[in-house]
């Protein structure tokens, strides 16, 4: 069987291509530096959360002098706890998970933003200098409630 250059070339470039397209996949989910889930929180049994310390009982628990976390439950179509408040000048370190499907948290107004999935503890930590007003809202479609799915976090003076 006789092929031409010509053909082989084109044979080449759709072999590059196909490598090409596969490794933007995989660099897109495993790539350095891209962090699409916040999973250093850890894992826990989303069936068991009224069993596991911390989402037992979620809210705010002073741990230093000026440090503070808070344990969040997400579920179709509320945190839990609703309203939290922290006094200004503390380091806040957020524990995330969900009940039942995939949520969001983002505190509105800074960058403070996590993926919530069940099984999952997402963890971030944030450093409230000045008193004020804090929405935290749900950014992931999960269900007909979605848009209702909201916090407040105040901090005091
Ligand atoms: Cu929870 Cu959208």
């Amino acid at each position: 069987m006789h092929v031409h250059n010509y053909e082989k070339l084109w044979l080449g470039a759709s072999l590059l291509l196909i490598v090409g397209f596969i490794s933007t996949i995989v660099y897109g989910a495993a790539g350095a530096g891209i962090t699409m889930v916040n999973d250093e929180g850890g894992q826990v049994n989303p069936q068991e959360l009224g069993n596991t310390s911390g989402f037992d009982d979620p809210g705010v628990t002073k741990v230093g002098p000026n440090e503070y976390e808070v344990h969040v439950v997400g579920i179709q179509f509320a945190f839990q706890p609703s309203t939290m408040e922290v006094p200004a000048n503390s380091t806040v370190t957020f524990y995330v998970t969900s009940r039942d499907v995939v949520h969001g948290f983002e505190i509105v107004g800074t960058n403070a933003n996590t993926m919530v999935i069940p099984g999952e503890v997402s963890k971030i930590t944030v450093e409230f200098d000045e008193p004020g007003e804090y929405g935290i809202v749900c950014h992931e479609y999960c269900g007909a409630g979605h848009h209702s799915m909201a916090a407040e976090l105040t901090v005091t003076e």
